[in-house]
């Protein structure tokens, strides 16, 4: 499964891309508006850092208008992945740019319907997202389910999964269960990831006992 992080945030990115177990990044308007930068600057800076897919989404409703956006995008870096929302312009869009080699990010999709129609669109990712689903008393997760189903039937299908707005740790792993291909996850919860008090207490007394020891490795 690939792990994309979900910020604009560069001193996040920078820190994470060290780990060396981050695929890519996904940004938005609200996470550009939170970074207060230019979004053409925070995409280049970002695409310096990694070199898996990043997504940078347009913010045009209308078909022409998302081309031209596109086209200022993608010549950022050529792992830009153009992301378009899943309405009949952005579908439109998607189509357009696939055929030209654009990556393309479909994103805000609530169906397995919208995935079905991003999958034929040639994106190169859909992203449902399942924590908002959670939020109005749907389960974000049964969206998932439905459409790695769909798409394992048809295996010309090459769009991948990119689970988004993924909330806590739980998401992310029903979401591997499920086989998605890719999960955006905020900064906050790739921390979560690490954690267990178990590794804290056992790193704890294997340290105690090596300090008894006297003895030093290196
Ligand atoms: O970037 C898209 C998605 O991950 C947003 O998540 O938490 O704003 O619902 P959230």
């Amino acid at each position: 499964m690939k792990f994309f992080v979900d910020t604009a945030e560069i001193s996040e990115i920078r820190e994470l891309a060290e780990t060396g177990l981050l695929d890519g990044v996904t940004t938005n308007p609200s996470l550009i508006a939170k970074s207060g930068r230019k979004i053409t600057e925070v995409i280049a800076e970002i695409c310096d850092v990694v070199s898996g897919p990043v997504s940078a989404e347009v913010a045009a409703t209308e078909y022409g208008q998302m081309m031209k956006e596109a086209e200022v995008l993608s010549r950022i870096a050529p792992n830009v992945a153009v992301k378009v929302p899943l309405t009949p312009d952005g579908l439109r869009a998607c189509h357009s740019l696939s055929q030209k080699g654009v990556m393309v990010n479909v994103t805000l999709c609530f169906s397995a319907a919208q995935a079905l129609l991003a999958a034929k669109a040639g994106a190169a990712f859909i992203s449902p997202f399942v924590g908002r689903l959670d939020d109005i008393g749907q389960n974000g997760m049964d969206l998932i389910a439905d459409i790695t189903q769909i798409y394992n039937n048809y295996p010309a299908i090459r769009t991948e999964v990119l689970v988004a707005s993924i909330r806590n740790p739980i998401h992310l792993i029903e979401a591997a269960k499920m086989g998605a291909d890719v999960a955006t996850i905020p900064p906050a919860v790739i921390r979560q990831l690490y954690a267990h008090p178990l590794t804290d207490k056992g790193l704890a007394a294997f340290l105690a006992d090596w300090a008894k020891t006297g003895q030093t490795i290196a």
